[in-house]
């Protein structure tokens, strides 16, 4: 048993992830592809110790701990897998910190829980491998199953009732394509009204589309890593920009409907269209929240920069490109 601390990166979802078949474990409805962000850091701290008297977390300054809601449904009910697993019954106490906003549609739950299990897998000797801890990750959030790899990486969906199969693997190291790079505009700081979880819920129960975005993804799933081992750089980007369209329409046939932009980030999206007509090649794509990432290539990050820089409304940006895998560091929170 030991303090230990790790640092992992969001990352953003070329072909999205919406919908579980098992809210319990977490298992997807479909599978997905994304790009680990570098830069986009989540910094994570925890100990378990016959001290603790009970669980606690400071998450970006903000104290939680059992009893406080969005603790017991996300960093609660994790530590009880952990627990499990690890055959402890030992207390922990958390402390994570964020290099960007929470809870606004910037995957802060991926790199939190992607820097969390490996925190915790050091912590407690686990000793998981990367596959394992792909599935320990999952279990907190769906998404942060990709963060535990750099570079490119797919989430199979898996086909097991128990979701030993549901977990994410590497496609291509950062190395393979370091000319990919987003521009995440944040076009606001607050946090999203309905999380993914309760959102994505909502939709498998009420969206009349849900059949037909299960029977498209397997085509946009191929053809992006076809479109990445190419580097084929306007085939990922179609293909990204019509699935987060596609993802977004069901959002929004959501009974109550469900929508996460706002003035600022259609006004983005119309931009990306017109430039794209004027010649210069890029893609957006969303997540749930308002915040637009745009995709393009290196040598068209400076005049884009440029261009989102005059947007009004825009509340902040981050350059981003493909990242690399969580690591164990020794710089502890607390
Ligand atoms: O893992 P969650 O619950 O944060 O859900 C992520 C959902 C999206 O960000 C919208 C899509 C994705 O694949 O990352």
């Amino acid at each position: 048993m030991k303090k230990a601390s790790a640092k992992a990166n969001a990352n953003i979802a070329l072909i999205k992830y919406w919908g579980k078949r098992d809210e319990n474990l977490i298992l997807p409805q479909n599978g997905s592809i994304s790009m680990t962000a570098s830069g986009l850091t989540a910094h994570t701290t925890v100990d378990f110790s016959k001290n603790y008297g009970e669980d606690s977390l400071v998450l970006s300054g903000k104290r939680m701990g059992p009893g406080c809601k969005d603790y017991d449904d996300y960093v609660g009910r994790f530590l009880s897998v952990v627990r499990k697993e690890a055959g402890t019954r030992l207390k922990a106490k958390i402390s994570s910190r964020n290099n960007f906003p929470t809870s606004a549609g910037l995957a802060s739950s991926a790199a939190g829980f992607a820097a969390l299990a490996a925190a915790v897998n050091e912590a407690l000797g686990m000793k998981l491998n990367k596959k394992e801890l792909s599935v320990l990750a999952r279990r907190g959030s769906g998404s942060a199953a990709r963060s535990v790899f750099g570079g490119f990486v797919e989430w199979k969906k898996g086909v097991k009732k128990d979701g030993s199969d549901s977990y994410a693997r590497q496609i291509f190291p950062p190395e393979h394509w370091p000319e990919f790079w987003m521009l995440v505009c944040l076009s606001s700081r607050k946090e999203k009204k309905v999380k993914s979880r309760a959102g994505m819920q909502q939709t498998v129960a009420t969206s009349p589309f849900y059949g037909c975005w299960l029977d498209s993804v397997s085509d946009d799933l191929k053809k992006v890593k076809r479109g990445i081992l190419e580097k084929n750089f306007s085939l990922v980007g179609k293909t990204a920009e019509k699935n987060c369209l596609k993802m977004h329409a069901l959002m929004m046939s959501t009974r109550p409907a469900l929508i996460y932009w706002n003035a600022v980030t259609l006004e983005i999206i119309n931009s990306v269209w017109r430039w794209r007509e004027e010649g210069l090649e890029c893609y957006f794509t969303v997540d749930a929240g308002p915040q637009v990432k745009i995709i393009c290539l290196e040598d068209r990050i400076a005049e884009l920069e440029r261009k989102c820089r005059k947007i009004k409304g825009l509340k902040g940006l981050f350059i981003t490109k493909p990242g690399e895998e969580p690591e164990i560091i020794n710089r502890h929170l607390f």
